[in-house]
Formats: structure tokens, sequence, C-alpha cells
């Protein structure tokens, strides 16, 4: 089967289209055929080793075990282990690997258990291949947030992958929503259900007298002490990227002394998440923001357009399957 594989950490180049050999299912797997899969900002930087700790997980000179990139896909099961009783041939999917990646590729082989659903009814396999990359703003919003109803909750990068969903989600959720982005995707945000936008080209949202009982950043770009001014007593400021040193103890300080909370780390979405997801999509509540497609032998290419860091929604790659595997 055909794969991108990365086996050295740097510029999009490192990845390369291979011939590798096609997984066969364990007891427990089911073998999924592809058809669509992602790249996210994830991927960039695991294929960057940016941050620095990511060689801790995927090796430290290079990238040991899972060296084909991709956490997202959709397609079809072609064949079940003999103990997987969730799953047959035939069945439509989605489903999110998270840290053990792999999707960038014809074929996978996933545990029955694992992060995987059917596809919801009303989406084409694109669609739904930007949905479990989403999971991550449920988690922040539903779990880590305790979102309510009637809540003023500001997404912070409202355009990205993560920010598409956070939108939507919140206001299935009943918030009240501000979204922030630059002038080109207002109209795009204000779509996904907005009640107001804030151009940060333009304006600054923490002068803006309005206080919010969940500020979630979703882009790393956020004021750190606008943020905490902004939100309301008891207020939670969410933030989906990575931190550094100083941001984790001025996130604890905070937390321990005063009764705002800031909270981050990982959230990778699971099976529940997906079900949670399809349900809410085949009710009409929430949909996919796709960018660009690109074919897997682009996925360079894809790579450097992900990197620029402007993408709306979501960066999808289609996998093309010809009779021979
Ligand atoms: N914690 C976790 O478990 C977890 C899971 C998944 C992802 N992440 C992290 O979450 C981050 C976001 O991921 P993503 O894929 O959603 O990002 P993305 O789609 O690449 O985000 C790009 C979007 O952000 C907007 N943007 C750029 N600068 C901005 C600013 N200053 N203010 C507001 N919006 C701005 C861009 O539009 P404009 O340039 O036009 O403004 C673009 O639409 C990444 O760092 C990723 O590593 C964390």
């Amino acid at each position: 089967m055909k794969a991108i594989v990365c086996t050295e950490y740097g510029s999009p180049e490192v990845m390369q289209l291979k011939e590798v050999e096609k997984p066969t299912p364990k007891e427990n797997e089911v073998l999924i055929r592809v058809y669509a899969t992602t790249i996210t900002s994830g991927d960039i930087r695991i294929r960057k080793a940016d941050p620095f700790p990511i060689r801790f997980f995927y090796g430290f000179i290079r990238p040991k075990n899972n060296t084909i990139l991709g956490a997202d896909l959709a397609g079809e099961i072609e064949a079940v282990g003999k103990n997987v009783k969730q799953f047959k041939a035939g069945d439509q999917v989605f489903a999110g690997t998270g840290t053990s990646l792999g999707t960038n590729a014809e074929y996978i082989c996933l545990p029955e258990e694992g992060a995987v659903a059917i596809k919801p009814s009303n989406m084409t396999y694109e669609e739904a291949v930007t949905i479990p990359f989403g999971a991550t703003s449920l988690i922040f919003l539903k779990d880590k947030g305790k979102i309510q109803s009637g809540q003023n909750v500001l997404i912070y990068g409202a355009s990205g992958a993560l920010g598409t969903a956070a939108v939507q989600l919140a206001k299935s959720f009943g918030a009240k929503v501000t979204g922030v982005c630059s002038t080109v995707n207002l109209d795009l945000v204000k779509s996904l259900g907005a009640d107001k936008v804030v151009d940060y080209t333009k304006d600054d949202f923490t002068k803006l007298s309005m206080t919010y009982d969940i500020v979630f950043d979703t882009v790393g770009k956020s004021p750190f002490s606008g943020c905490l001014e902004s939100l309301k007593p008891n207020g939670i400021y969410l933030r989906a990227v990575h931190m550094d040193l100083s941001s984790i103890l001025r996130g604890l300080w905070v937390s321990m002394t005063s009764s705002k909370k800031v909270i981050g780390g990982v959230a990778v979405g699971g099976k529940e998440d997906l079900i949670f997801l399809k349900e809410l999509i085949e009710e009409g509540k929430m949909k996919s923001v796709i960018d660009r497609l690109y074919r897997l032998e682009q996925a360079a290419e894809a790579h450097r357009y992900v990197e620029q860091g402007h993408k709306k929604g979501s960066v999808v790659i289609t996998v093309e399957h010809n009779n021979k595997t």
C-alpha cells in the first residue's frame, strides 16, 4: 500500500510517498480502507519536532515507530479480526488515532475499542474526516471548561480547525459565543453561529468591556493577562496549545490564588466523543469546514500550506485507490 513516511524531523521534504506493507488486523482490530485523511497543525509540529519534548515521544534523533503521520481518517472497513463485535466489512467509519498517528496511508488497522465510529450519515468522507480533530474542542469545552447554557464564551482563533469546531460546539451547548478572527474570516465565523465576532486586526477584545465565563484560546496567541482580566469571577481560561514552563506556573498560581482557573493539557477524543459529535452532526448542529483538498502524493505541499498558520478549518487529503493494494 502507499503511505506518507517520515523518517527524519525537518522540512516538508522529509516526507516521502512509499510502498509499505499493508497491515493485517489482529483479533480485536478492524482493517480500514482510508478514503480521506487530514494534515493538521499537529502533524506539522511532529514533523518538525516542535516543541522539543515531541522527541521524547516519537524518537530523540528521528521518528522511530510512528513514521506514518496523520491522526484522522474516514473510510470503509475492509476486514475485521475474529473477535470484533461492533463493526463489519463495508461499514463506513471515521476515526482518530491521537498520538499513535498512521492515517496518511491507504490502509490502517485499529482496535475496535479505539476512537472509531460509524461516519455521520449526512457527511461525505472528506467532510467526516475533519471531525475527530475537533473532538479536542469538545473535550476542552465540555469536560475541562464544564460549559453551561447561557454562558458567555469567547473562542480565540475561531477560524482554525479547533476554532471552527469550538464555535459550533459552544453554540450547541447554548452559550453566547464571541469569535475572534481576522477580517477575511469574519463571515465564516458568523456563518458557524457566532453571536459576535471581533476582528483581531482592528480590535483588542480585552479592551471591549465584555467579560466571559470561558475564554478558549485555540491558537496560542491570546494575551495571557488580558484574558484573565476578561474573565468573570469563577471564569476559566482554556488553552489548547503548548504552554511553556512560565505559562504553566502562572496558570497554577492564578488557579490557586483566585476564583479563576487556567486549564491546558492534551485532549484526544475517544469513541464516545466521536459518537457524540456524529449525533450533533446528524441533528444539523455541526458541519465541517474544509479549506483545501490535496491528494496523498501532495502531502508535502499540504504541509507547506498548513504550516503558514492561516488555514480556515481543515486541510483534507483524499486517498485514491486503484484495485492493486
Ligand atoms: N491540546 C491538544 O490536545 C491539542 C489538540 C489539537 C491541536 N492542538 C493545538 O492547537 C493549535 C491550533 O490548532 P488548529 O489546527 O486549530 O490551528 P489552525 O487551523 O492551523 O489555525 C489557524 C487559524 O488561526 C487563525 N489565526 C492565526 N493567528 C491568529 C491570531 N493572532 N488570532 C486569532 N486567530 C488567528 C488563522 O487565521 P488568520 O491567520 O487569517 O487569522 C487560521 O484560520 C495548534 O497549536 C495545535 O498544536 C492542541
